[in-house]
């Protein structure tokens, strides 16, 4: 419902196109223009509650120690790196197990990719009620829906929280196999551990309790529960609280410009803006103040990778976890805010730069059907599933608003780079002052 004025706007448009004046030739114009098409569709960015010190401290250190995953070899901070704007800069995520560092990071002998690229966790707190690329942690009204088979521990304070309670379990990301050995040495007992899902949280919390700096800092975290009584939602708060503390970046020059500062953007951001609340269509789909998020769309994005459940190895999205085949391959619309900072992009990292996402939305068939393999790294480009039958799949549910494209000349795709990098905060470049310089298991942190 909410998107609908847009959705308007975007036919009629299309409809008289060319005929409708060039965007925002006269620069006199471009602030009444764009003021214009933003004012319906988006707020500014609103603030987050302060957290608890104790829980924050706790929070930092969780999430940067190795010790939540089986192998004691994955942290949080693996996949969301500080150095990169918390993410790992590859298409698709390297779990435990994964040789090399940062870009060059590739799975161990025996394993794979994790199914999706790895999102930044930018702004995750401001207020979503989704998270995950197909929306299965969801909460509205502090009820959470976790995926299939996981039922949630009691007590989580909210959907970050909720979240926190999965990478530790999936076998790929942190948790291990059975049979695998530490990095110490020892067999991984969260691996071994029967498929239970609190069997699992549990035995981290062993880890936990066992160790004197941990004891410490939850006794300040929670100074009424006793060691005994820590479950993993003691866990899961204190992370959630880290990122609620620490990652709320919008200060961009689009928020100085949203907080009525004219000057803040240049006449060239002001024309992709125009573009990009107007003509092209883009906050149709990208609404809200945190531009997406806040629904499920088909935008024909080539598959690439293992697969995800029951679909693999296609992954089908919002439609494996729901259960209703309108949603096939359907993900979550990517919030924009910093873009720039987290290529390569879309749910699997199919593009490696927003030029080339720019060039899917002008033909997202033809960009299925041409797809360049050559965009991946060498070692995935053998997982791209281009065959007829997939790309006929893909096309029955793609958006109505994409079968045809969205025509946009060279000229508009470079003023929509132009606008989607005004929404960089410059804070969220690098963020590797909130990296602690140890942690309490005295594992190594990157
Ligand atoms: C192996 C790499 C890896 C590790 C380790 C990892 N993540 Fe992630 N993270 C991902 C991937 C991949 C996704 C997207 C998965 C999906 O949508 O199915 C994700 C998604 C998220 C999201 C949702 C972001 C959004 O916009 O929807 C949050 C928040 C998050 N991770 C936090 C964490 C926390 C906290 C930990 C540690 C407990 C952690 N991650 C460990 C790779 C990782
Ligand atoms: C019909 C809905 C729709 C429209 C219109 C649309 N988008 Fe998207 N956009 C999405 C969805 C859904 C995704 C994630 C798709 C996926 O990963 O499979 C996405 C992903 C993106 C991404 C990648 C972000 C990331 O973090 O990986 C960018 C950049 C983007 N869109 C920009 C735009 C721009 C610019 C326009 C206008 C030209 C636009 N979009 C129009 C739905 C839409």
């Amino acid at each position: 419902m909410r998107n609908a004025p847009a959705f308007l706007a975007l036919t009629l448009v299309l409809a008289c196109d060319g005929a409708s004046t060039p965007n925002g030739d006269d620069p006199a114009m471009l602030d009444a223009q764009l003021r214009d098409l933003l004012d319906p569709y988006v707020a500014p960015i609103g603030t987050v509650n302060t957290q608890p010190p104790a829980m924050v401290d706790l929070g930092r250190s969780l999430f940067f120690d190795k010790i939540l995953s089986g192998n004691r070899d994955m942290s949080c901070g693996t996949c969301h790196d500080m150095n990169a704007s918390a993410v790992d800069g590859l298409s698709l995520a390297v779990g435990t197990g994964g040789t090399g560092t940062g870009a060059a990071r590739a799975p161990g002998a025996g394993r794979q990719f994790v199914a999706r690229n790895a999102p930044s966790i930018i702004n995750t707190g401001l207020g979503f009620h989704y998270t995950l690329w197909d929306g299965r942690v969801n909460g509205f009204s502090n009820t959470f829906i976790a995926p299939k088979g996981v039922v949630l521990p009691a007590g989580l304070t909210n959907l970050l929280a909720a979240q926190a309670t999965l990478p530790v379990l999936s076998r790929v990301e942190m948790r291990g196999n059975p049979g695998d050995v530490d990095v110490l040495g020892a067999a991984n007992e969260l691996a071994t551990s029967p498929d239970s899902v609190a069997g699992v949280w549990n035995l981290i919390m062993q880890r936990l309790v066992n160790i004197q700096g941990y004891v410490t800092k939850f006794s300040a975290a929670y100074p009424t529960v006793a060691p005994a009584s820590l479950t993993y939602a003691h866990v899961a708060n204190a992370i959630a609280a880290f990122e609620l503390a620490t990652f709320n970046k919008h200060d961009s020059p689009f928020d100085r410009y949203l907080a009525r500062d004219n000057s803040a953007l240049t006449d060239d951001e002001k024309r992709g803006g125009i573009l990009f609340f107007g003509k092209a269509g883009c906050s149709s789909c990208h609404f809200g103040a945190l531009m997406g998020g806040e629904s499920f769309i088909n935008i024909g994005v080539p598959q690439i990778g293992p697969g995800f459940g029951k679909a693999a190895p296609l992954d089908k999205g919002r439609a494996e976890e729901v259960g209703f085949a309108g949603y096939e391959f359907a993900f979550r619309v990517a919030p924009l805010r910093n873009v720039e900072l987290t290529a390569p992009y879309m749910h699997n990292g199919a593009y490696p730069t927003l030029e080339a996402v720019l060039k899917h939305y002008t033909n997202p068939d033809s960009a299925m059907r041409n797809y360049d393999v050559t965009q991946l790294r060498a070692d995935l480009r053998s997982s791209h599933h281009g065959d007829a039958a997939t790309i006929a799949a893909q096309l029955q549910t793609l958006d109505g608003r994409l079968t045809k494209g969205i025509p946009l000349t060279a000229e508009d795709r470079r003023l929509l780079v132009i606008f989607l990098k005004s929404l960089t905060d410059p804070s969220a470049r690098n963020m590797a002052s909130v990296i602690p310089a140890s942690v309490p298991s005295g594992l190594p942190v990157p």
